[in-house]
């Protein structure tokens, strides 16, 4: 199973896929990972492993983004996982690969989520609504922001003295589990449809 892997910044949910690949866990390989940002670092784990690697800056590149990836990616892979990728992808790419773009977003869907609310924000949200159980959601991409049908979540506590730092750090803990879960999931499936039932 080929897959792309697209990224924004440290790339640790990149990692966790090199590693689950490399453990056996996940029985695919990553045949091009591409950033909108020229200096995330998952640039550098994805060139450690001498993964093809697309720097498309989002400041140059802008809308036609999307179109650049799908000229990269179509027929080259059977899914597209966006891991910490912050860019909003529309057009062509979601007809091309319908049901075959799964996103992790770091809260339990629906609540949490949509344009704006990524990185620490979540948490900082969470933390003021003093939701006591918050954790991660791997969803399909559809043409709205955080609202595909969900494929699978991971719950975690809320703690006392948690500040937005301790508890990004315990739902990411969370997030690494969970991507590699979701893509055995739908690769040994093959339930690249909407949703899994
Ligand atoms: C983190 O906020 C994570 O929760 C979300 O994207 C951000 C960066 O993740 N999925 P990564 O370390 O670049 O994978």
């Amino acid at each position: 199973h080929k897959i792309a892997v697209l990224i924004s910044g440290g790339g640790s949910n990149l990692q966790a896929i090199l590693d689950s690949i490399d453990s056996g866990y996940l029985n695919c390989s990553i045949e091009a990972v591409i950033s909108d940002n020229p200096s995330a670092y998952g640039i550098e784990r994805a060139r450690s492993k001498n993964i093809d690697v697309f720097i498309l800056n989002k400041k140059i590149y802008g809308d036609r983004l999307s179109d650049e990836i799908l000229k990269i990616l179509s027929g080259r892979v059977e899914l597209i996982v966006l891991a910490g990728f912050l860019s909003i992808l529309k057009g062509d790419i979601l007809k091309s690969f319908k049901g075959r773009i799964i996103n992790i977003h770091p809260s339990l869907i629906p609540s949490f989520c949509g344009s704006g609310m990524y990185g620490i924000k979540v948490h900082k949200s969470a933390l003021e609504y003093g939701v006591k159980i918050t954790g991660c959601t791997v969803h399909f991409v559809d043409e709205g922001v955080d609202t595909g049908k969900i494929i699978l979540q991971k719950a975690v506590p809320v703690l006392e003295d948690d500040t937005p730092e301790i508890l990004q750090k315990r739902v990411l803990e969370a997030e690494h589990r969970a991507l590699p879960e979701a893509i055995r999931l739908i690769l040994n499936s093959g339930k690249q449809r909407e949703g899994i039932k």
